[in-house]
């Protein structure tokens, strides 16, 4: 079980591969990423990881030449160099080195830096009982601010209230944008389900267009379960029949908890199950 890094191209352990500190991805976050997970070994969905990642850099506004097959190549060689069974894959692109300054015309080229670990799945034990989640009070960075459509490794947003959240011992963060609305979690996208329907706000309350709420969403069309974009708010996960979040890493986890209020009968429901069940078969 191995650890793998590919900067530009460069293959080898992290110990040998390393990026300049000048590098904008580590001084101002002026980059954007991809998160993706193996299952037998293949990267999952990898077309629509490749294709967000490029809508992210244009909306960082730089462009990046390197096609799609060259940077699956750099994939694949980084997945054999780990040789894991499964592994969890980042995969970033920043603006490039620069000086530490914002002459952004010194740059001369993207970095493209590939992280590669060992996958550590979540336990199947809190896909059958759930966890909790809290409301933060940090809110989702504003579209007009940082723009969370992008998915740009400047976190710190994210990470604050994945602190906060943990603080108070719960799994994942929730995050309302700054009109009060639900948003997203500070990992994942969020979904509810009341009346049988199926709810998630839709991408102009400010989130990232998720992959697997992506997935979720066409499973439902394709399995009958009525779906809705739909504007959410706080009382409404909380008066929810079922709440569940979604994301590469977690797929679909159940939330049976939301700042202390037991979400429907306080265990994973049937529409959860089934939409986890249908996902997994998709895989
Ligand atoms: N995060 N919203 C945010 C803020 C996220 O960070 C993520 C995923 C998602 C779900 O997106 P997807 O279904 O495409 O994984 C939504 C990844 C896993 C990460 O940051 O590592």
């Amino acid at each position: 079980m191995g650890f793998a890094v590919s900067i530009d191209g460069r293959v080898g352990s992290p110990e040998e591969v390393t990026l300049k500190v000048t590098d904008n991805g580590f001084v101002f976050g002026d980059s954007a990423y991809e998160t993706l997970r193996t299952y037998g070994g293949r990267p999952f969905e990898l077309d629509r990881h490749l294709r967000r990642l490029r809508r992210s850099i244009a909306l960082l506004g730089f462009e990046l030449q390197t096609s799609d097959d060259e940077i699956k190549a750099r994939i694949d060689a980084c997945l054999s160099f780990a040789s894991n069974d499964e592994s969890y894959l980042r995969v970033i692109v920043s603006r490039g080195v620069g000086d530490m300054s914002y002459r952004f015309e010194r740059i001369p080229e993207p970095t493209i830096a590939m992280y590669v670990k060992p996958l550590e799945p979540n336990n199947e034990a809190l896909y059958e009982k759930g966890a909790s989640a809290v409301i933060v009070s940090i809110r989702r960075n504003p579209v007009e601010a940082l723009n969370p459509a992008m998915k740009a490794s400047n976190l710190l947003n994210n990470a604050l209230a994945t602190r906060e959240a943990y603080a108070k011992g719960a799994f994942e963060a929730i995050l309302l944008n700054t009109r009060g609305e639900v948003a997203e979690g500070a990992g994942s996208n969020v979904f509810i389900v009341k009346g049988g329907r199926l709810l998630t706000p839709p991408l102009s309350c400010g989130l990232l267009a998720g992959i697997t709420r992506e997935l979720v969403l066409e499973i439902a069309a394709a399995t009958g379960v009525p779906f809705e974009e739909r504007v959410l708010s706080a009382d409404d996960l909380k008066t929810a029949d079922e709440l569940f979040i979604t994301s590469t890493l977690k797929e679909l986890l159940p939330m049976v908890t939301l700042d202390g209020v037991q979400i429907g009968s306080g265990a994973p429901g049937p529409v959860t199950k089934a939409l986890l069940s249908a996902y997994r078969a998709r895989i």
